[in-house]
């Protein structure tokens, strides 16, 4: 990532921190430790929430196999450049430059009903419960059974979400990082 982009991040995460809930994005340690749960020779389609300047969207490109699908939600308007930019190279990826509720509408757009994997950065944190709570369930109703969904945090605040949504929830703490963070993992089981 250059440093154009970290600085954007930066500016972004200060302008918007009720949205962003940070002013640093994903390391690639913590970027790899998400997504080292993912099948990606299988996967054939991931939806990414949250995405940024798309630091784990390149990480996933970079994986997933020729026929997968990408859909990456963000909803401001100054990362669109970045995201866009990566979808004109690659047109596995799909930019939803959307509020993460809507998964069901895109995946609509890609003729596919359910995703295999959701890999979740939103700052459910600083997010109205709500939003918090419609967003897990429909990620949850729009996950094929056996599928992951994958959520990077800075603390347990959240946690029981997804016990809500999932019934399950799997703790990876990543103490390795700055600041060490919890990569949370639910199965769709039913
Ligand atoms: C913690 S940042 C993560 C950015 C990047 N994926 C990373 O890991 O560094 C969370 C991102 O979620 C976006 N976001 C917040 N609410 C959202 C929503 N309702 N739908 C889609 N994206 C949202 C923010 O704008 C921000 O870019």
């Amino acid at each position: 990532m250059s440093m154009k982009n970290r600085i954007e991040f930066f500016k972004e995460g200060i302008k918007h921190i009720k949205t962003t809930g940070t002013i640093t994005r994903s390391s690639n340690f913590v970027c790899k430790k998400m997504l080292k749960h993912i099948d990606f020779k299988n996967a054939r389609v991931i939806v990414e929430l949250g995405a940024g300047d798309g630091v784990i969207t390149k990480h996933i490109l970079k994986k997933m196999h020729p026929d997968c699908k990408l859909i990456a939600f963000e909803v401001l308007d100054n990362f669109m450049p970045f995201l866009n930019e990566l979808a004109e190279k690659d047109k596995r990826l799909i930019v939803a430059h959307d509020s993460a509720e809507k998964i069901g509408e895109y995946l609509d757009k890609i003729d596919a009903q359910k995703a295999d994997y959701f890999v979740s950065a939103l700052p459910f944190v600083v997010l109205p419960d709500d939003l918090g709570e419609k967003i897990v369930s429909e990620a949850a109703k729009h996950l094929k059974k056996g599928g992951l969904y994958i959520q990077l945090h800075y603390s347990l605040v959240a946690k029981k979400m997804y016990e809500k949504a999932f019934g399950n929830v799997d703790v990876n703490f990543v103490f390795l990082n700055v600041p060490p963070a919890f990569v949370l993992v639910s199965e769709k089981r039913a």
